[in-house]
């Protein structure tokens, strides 16, 4: 924080949200084309959200879980209508209170399933490289980000990682060829990302479907890491849909309550769960004190209600294909842009140039400071300009976005790019 304040003074912090518009103590207005961290997929200000959890705090704050003793009425609501829109297969659910936290649990989930089942070898989580799995020291290690293994090591043993399958690869055949050279008899889990969060690609169905069954046959619990995917960002409610092949389990958090307030679910198939049911005990003796928090779960409530009475995943497909189209009329057979991609609510905007990550990220942190120079916050990763506004977003908010996007590209010149600015750009000067 002390860094923050460094760089953004008291006028420019952030005092107050509605719709897609952010406000600084300024009075500056900042369209959020990143939906905060792809989290406020219906914007800020909402009443219903906000009532449902303050009814919560009134009635009823918090009551532990942990125990196994008796819920919040809320959360078994939470979870009941959160198994009757997931996959059929999944109908266990355990509550976290962060991404990283249900992704954690998931992998312990696997790990434990294989030792009550008697599986003792099989130990290993396989994940994909340039995955991104979490924060905790046990998702960073399930994670394949190179960086943040260096960064921080020495990682968690019990860990690999596979090449992901190149785009327009039809089969699974050299995963599973590596999967066996692994020996499947060693493997726990396989933790992928079925629409990847750092670029917005899907993984291809006809490999899902064979490491699926690769799954199946060597009892290797199949992880679905949704929390960013899932919760309609891709477009249906979960990207499980897009490839219509279903994990042991799947985990979300992000959007389910709407960026309200923190939570995490993992959902688990019958198979999975009945390997805790131990003595006739179902037991996962694992979790945080704020795990499955009632206001959390209100808000989550909310939130689906919201998106089944506002029919938010086709709008969400509409933003998405709006500012792609709008984009696409502006910026194609531009130099700098080789291609602009959606995926419902999830636009890409890959860069033709500076092949050296280094040099790419200094590019594409430059053009998101001069958009928010502009007044329109959107993000970046390694590979791409991450558009993630809310689902919600009205056409013309949504015009605005593509155009500022659009006209700041037009307008980059590759020399005003300082690639030794390892500091986020000063934000004053600003508009
Ligand atoms: C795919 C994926 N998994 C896990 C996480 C970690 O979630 P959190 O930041 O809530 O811990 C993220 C966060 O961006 C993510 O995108």
């Amino acid at each position: 924080m002390s860094y923050i304040q460094s760089i953004a003074g008291p006028d420019e912090m952030f005092i107050r949200g509605s719709g897609a518009w952010l406000e600084d103590r300024a009075g500056h207005r900042f369209l959020d084309g990143r939906s905060g961290i792809a989290n406020m997929v219906l914007g800020y200000s909402r009443r219903d959200i906000a009532d449902a959890m303050h009814e919560q705090a009134c009635e009823l704050p918090f009551v532990c879980t942990l125990r196994y003793d008796r819920p919040a009425a809320v959360t078994v609501s939470y979870a009941e209508a959160l198994v009757a829109i997931a996959p059929a297969e999944l109908t266990a659910v355990r509550f976290t209170h962060t991404g990283s936290s249900a992704v954690e649990s998931a992998v312990l989930m696997a790990r434990l399933y294989q030792r009550n089942r008697g599986n003792r070898r099989k130990l290993l989580t396989v994940g994909l490289l340039g995955s991104y799995h979490g924060s905790t020291l046990t998702t960073m290690a399930a994670g394949g980000q190179p960086s943040l293994h260096q960064l921080f090591g020495p990682m968690p043993e019990g860990f690999t990682h596979l090449p992901e399958p190149a785009a327009g690869d039809a089969g699974a055949e050299d995963t599973l060829r590596r999967l066996t050279e692994l020996d499947p008899r060693t493997i726990a889990a396989l933790l992928v990302e079925p629409v990847k969060a750092l670029d917005g690609t899907a993984l291809p169905a006809e490999w899902l479907r064979q490491v699926r069954q690769f799954c199946t046959e060597h009892d290797i619990v199949l992880i679905y890491d949704e929390v960013f995917s899932g919760v309609g960002r891709m477009g249906p409610m979960f990207a499980t849909e897009i490839s219509g092949v279903v994990p042991d389990i799947m985990c979300l958090s992000k959007a389910l309550t709407a960026g309200y307030a923190p939570l995490g679910a993992v959902l688990a198939s019958d198979k999975v769960y009945d390997a805790f049911n131990l003595r006739g005990r179902f037991y996962f003796a694992h979790g945080s004190s704020t795990d499955a928090h009632p206001i959390a779960c209100a808000a989550g409530l909310a939130t689906l209600r919201a998106f089944e009475s506002e029919n938010v995943l086709p709008a969400g497909t509409r933003t998405g294909d709006q500012i792609r189209a709008q984009l696409a009329s502006r910026l194609d057979g531009h130099p700098w842009v080789a291609e602009i991609r959606a995926l419902g609510a999830y636009v890409a905007i890959a860069p033709a140039q500076a092949d050296h990550v280094t040099a790419r990220m200094a590019m594409l942190r430059h053009i998101q400071a001069q958009c928010e120079r502009r007044g329109v916050l959107i993000d970046y990763t390694p590979e791409i300009l991450m558009l993630v506004p809310p689902l919600t977003l009205p056409a013309d908010d949504a015009s605005l976005l593509a155009s500022t996007v659009a006209d700041v590209i037009t307008d980059f010149r590759p020399e005003d790019v300082d690639p030794s600015a390892l500091r986020p750009p000063s934000l004053s000067g600003r508009r």
